[in-house]
C-alpha cells in the first residue's frame, strides 16, 4: 500500500462538529470511514462515521472530479476517506447535515466486510476486533469511559490515593470456588520447586495492608474468577474498582458510596445523552435516581422474596433469579444489609446480633442486581482467628493479614464494585459482554 500525502489534524472537522453547527456553510473536510454506500447514475450517497457521528455525503459527478466520483462509486463499507465539502441543513437527512462534495479521496479501500445486518451474537463475538467499529459498542465504550473517569474523580477529590495491589497471589479472598490457578513451574529450575499462585479475585486483603499507610485508597483494575454461572452479568476477567478507608465504619462507606453512584450517573447524564439515546435508554430511569436509597435487612429481603414464590431460609445465598426479582420493579438501587456469617470471613460480625455481618450489597434497579460488595473489616486479631478457623480455612495461610491486626488496628471499611456491571445499568444493556471491548468467559479468550 502506498500512503498518500497525508494532511495535518486541524485541517479537518469532526462530524460531530458538523451536527453541532459549527461549521455551517463553510467548506471543511472530514475523514473517517465509510458507514453505508448507494449509488444511483451520477450520484453516490456515501454515509461517513467518525468516533463523534455520521453524516451522509453527496459525490455528485457534476460538483467532483472523475476520480474522485469513481472512488465513491468504487468503495465499499469501511473503506477509509477523506472527503472535503460544504455542510448543508437538511431536516430530512440523519442527523438533520448532508455534505455536499467536492473532494473525495479514498485512503485504504476495504474488502468486504464480513459485518452485515442482523448477525447472530456469536457472530459478532468472533469478529469483536471488528465489530468495535459498531455505533452500539462505541455508545457503550464512550459511556464506559466517562464511568471510570467519573469514579476515579470522586475519590480522588475526597483525598482519596490510587493504588495498585499484585493480580499474582496465594491468598484467596472471594473463596476457592472460582480461582484460577496459574503455574510458576518454569521460573525456579534452580531449586526445582513449583510454585503456584491464582489470579486475584479482590484486592482488598492488600487494600487493607497499603491503608495502614495511606489510610485513603482506591483502585481499578482487572479482577479474575473462573465463574462457572452463564448469566448476563458473569465475566471471567472484569473490571473492579475498590475502595477501602482507615476510620471508617460501615454505615460512612453506604453513604460514600450513595454519593458516588449519584456523581456518576449525572457525570453520565452530562455527557453522554446522544450515547443513551443511540442505545433506546429511558434516560429519565436515571435522572431519577436519588439517595437516599433503600436499605433493608437480608432478613426482610428473605421475606420480601419468599412473598415473591420464592422458598428461602436463613442462610440462603441469593443468586442472580432473586435479585432480579427483588430489583425489577424497583427504580432506585436498593442497599441490602446484615447478611449471614458466611458471606466473608473477612466481614465483622455485628456485636447486637453476631450471627449477621456489618455489611452491605448494593442492587442496582430494573431487574440488574447486585453492583456492590463491602462491609466493615474485622479488626481485632481473635475475632479474624476465630472466623477463619470457622470457614474451615488455615490461619497461617493468611499470617501476613493476620499480621495487620498486630499493630495498631483500627476500624476500616472498603467495597468493590463492578465497573462492567455498573457501565452494563446504566446503557441498558442485555448482556454484560456488550459493554467490555474484549469479553472473557469461560468459553471465550479470543479475540
Ligand atoms: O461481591 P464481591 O465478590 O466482593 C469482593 O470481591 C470484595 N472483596 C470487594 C471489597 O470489599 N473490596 O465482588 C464485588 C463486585 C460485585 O458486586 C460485582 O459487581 C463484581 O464485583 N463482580 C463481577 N462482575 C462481573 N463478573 C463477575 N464474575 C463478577 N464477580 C464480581
Ligand atoms: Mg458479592
Amino acid at each position: 500500500m502506498t500512503y498518500p500525502e497525508f494532511p495535518d489534524s486541524e485541517n479537518f472537522t469532526t462530524i460531530g462538529d458538523i451536527l453541532n453547527g459549527a461549521v455551517d456553510g463553510k467548506s471543511i473536510s472530514v475523514r473517517g470511514w465509510i458507514y453505508r454506500t448507494r449509488s444511483s447514475g451520477k450520484l453516490s450517497f456515501v454515509v461517513l462515521r467518525d468516533s463523534t457521528g455520521i453524516i451522509q455525503s453527496i459525490v455528485s459527478s457534476d460538483s467532483v472530479s472523475e476520480s474522485s466520483f469513481t472512488a465513491s462509486k468504487k468503495a465499499l463499507v469501511e473503506s477509509s476517506v477523506l472527503v472535503t465539502g460544504i455542510p448543508i441543513k437538511d431536516e430530512r437527512a440523519p442527523g438533520g447535515w448532508e455534505l455536499k462534495a467536492s473532494n473525495f479521496e479514498v485512503l485504504h479501500y476495504a474488502d468486504t466486510f464480513p459485518i452485515t445486518k442482523d448477525q447472530s451474537d456469536e457472530h459478532l463475538l468472533n469478529n469483536r476486533h471488528l465489530w468495535l467499529r459498531s455505533r452500539d459498542m462505541v455508545s457503550c465504550l464512550k459511556i464506559r469511559s466517562t464511568i471510570f473517569q467519573a469514579f476515579r474523580n470522586y475519590w480522588i477529590s475526597l483525598g482519596y490515593s490510587e493504588v495498585q495491589s499484585p493480580s499474582f497471589t496465594t491468598s484467596a479472598c472471594e473463596g476457592g470456588s472460582t480461582l484460577f490457578n496459574v503455574s510458576y513451574d518454569d521460573q525456579n529450575e534452580k531449586s526445582g520447586q513449583k510454585f503456584y499462585a491464582h489470579l486475584s479475585q479482590s484486592w482488598q486483603l492488600y487494600a487493607e495492608a497499603t491503608m495502614f499507610g495511606l489510610e485513603k485508597i482506591f483502585t481499578v483494575a482487572p479482577s479474575f474468577r473462573a465463574e462457572k454461572s452463564r448469566t448476563r452479568r458473569h465475566l471471567t476477567e472484569f473490571w473492579h474498582a475498590e475502595v477501602e478507608a482507615a476510620w471508617t465504619h460501615n454505615h460512612q462507606m453506604m453513604e460514600l458510596e450513595e454519593g458516588m453512584i449519584t456523581t456518576i450517573l449525572n457525570e453520565v447524564l452530562s455527557n453522554n445523552l446522544s450515547e443513551l439515546e443511540h442505545l433506546g435508554r429511558d434516560v429519565s430511569l436515571l435522572q431519577n435516581v436519588k439517595g437516599p436509597f433503600e436499605k433493608m435487612k437480608y432478613s426482610d429481603v428473605i421475606d420480601e422474596l419468599n412473598s415473591l414464590g420464592f422458598d428461602l431460609s436463613w442462610g440462603d445465598d441469593f443468586g442472580y433469579k432473586e435479585e432480579k426479582a427483588l430489583t425489577s420493579s424497583r427504580t432506585q438501587p436498593l442497599f441490602i444489609t446484615h447478611f449471614p456469617k458466611e458471606k466473608g470471613f473477612y466481614h465483622r460480625p455485628d456485636p447486637a446480633d453476631p450471627k449477621s455481618l456489618v455489611c452491605h450489597d448494593l442492587l442496582a434497579p430494573e431487574g440488574y442486581g447486585e453492583i456492590i460488595g463491602g462491609g466493615e473489616r474485622i479488626w481485632s486479631p481473635e475475632e479474624l482467628d476465630t472466623r477463619i478457623r470457622e470457614e474451615g480455612m488455615e490461619p497461617s495461610s493468611y499470617g501476613w493479614y493476620m499480621d495487620l491486626r498486630k499493630y495498631g488496628s483500627v476500624p476500616h471499611s472498603g467495597f468493590g464494585l463492578g465497573l462492567d456491571r455498573l457501565t452494563s445499568w446504566i446503557c441498558g444493556a442485555e448482556h454484560i459482554k456488550n459493554v467490555i471491548p474484549f469479553p472473557r468467559t469461560m468459553r471465550r479468550t479470543n479475540p
